[in-house]
């Protein structure tokens, strides 16, 4: 069957051929269709793309440590324990921090070396090396030789290794301090706690994150040279004391 020919009155703009205001000209339903849908296409506004999605460090619903875990308190003491450990971290698990193990990996999805200042009897370094498959190397450091003994028996990895002093260890990509800058001493004195803080955040490589979990004071005042990468306050009604936690990069521009 013929196309049906239309009468329709030309709008001028969307016409092929100049034409004049009123004028009734002869178009196929090809056409109609046609001119409809240029029309529209120029109508259409392109979408912009949908903004970035946040780094979620945290757990932002919850504090991060009731995300993680709640607080338990327990004594505190600088004797030797039955078990011959010289602190008290009998909570010391292998998943004990899993949203700081993943934020690790979010902030440096490439690092090579990662350190774990006061490691204890080893698990977060276990813990972290699952995360980073392709890391060269994983050191744990704790001042407790005998927690670094229980750790060095555990280890199945070739690429772990423990040690009882920081030494020349060379930089990292990653350094936690996780539950150790707030038990240094009791009290711990501030300048005793801003240098052990500036000795650990010597091995910290330029760009790269040390990420801290609880302290006395707040690691953000001391590391001059350090972006905060984000930092939290945790209070816990523990001795009234607030705790200082936070993730640091360190600018590249200081090495
Ligand atoms: C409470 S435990 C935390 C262990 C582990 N990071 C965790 O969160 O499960 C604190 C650890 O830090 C270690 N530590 C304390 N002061 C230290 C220092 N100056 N150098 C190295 N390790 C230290 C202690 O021996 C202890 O094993």
């Amino acid at each position: 069957m013929d196309k049906a020919k239309k009468k329709i009155k030309a709008s001028g703009k969307c016409s092929s051929r100049p034409v004049v205001a009123n004028e009734c000209i002869e178009v196929t339903d090809d056409q109609i269709v046609s001119e409809v849908s240029v029309i529209l296409s120029a109508l259409e506004v392109p979408k912009p793309p949908p903004p970035p999605k946040p780094l979620d460090l945290f757990n932002k619903a919850k504090p991060l440590a009731k995300a993680i875990i709640p607080f338990q308190p327990y004594s505190y003491s600088h004797q030797r324990f039955d078990d011959g450990y010289l602190q008290p971290s009998g909570s010391t698990k292998e998943e004990r921090y899993p949203k700081i193990y993943d934020s690790a990996k979010q902030l440096k999805p490439k690092a090579k070396r990662v350190l774990s200042f006061g490691c204890s009897t080893g698990e977060e370094i276990f813990a972290l090396a699952k995360r980073f498959p392709n890391a060269e190397q994983f050191v744990g450091v704790d001042i407790d030789h005998n927690r670094i003994e229980t750790a060095r028996r555990s280890n199945k990895q070739k690429n772990i290794y423990f040690h009882d002093t920081l030494g020349g260890l060379g930089k990292f990509d990653v350094v936690t301090a996780l539950n150790v800058f707030f038990c240094l001493e009791k009290p711990t004195p501030k300048d005793q706690w801003k240098k052990t803080l500036e000795e650990v955040a010597n091995y910290v490589a330029p760009g790269g994150v040390l990420m801290i979990f609880k302290s006395d004071h707040d690691p953000a005042e001391a590391l001059n040279d350090f972006k905060a990468e984000n930092t939290w306050n945790h209070t816990h009604n523990r001795n009234n004391k607030e705790y200082f936690c936070g993730y640091y990069r360190k600018k590249r521009k200081f090495w």
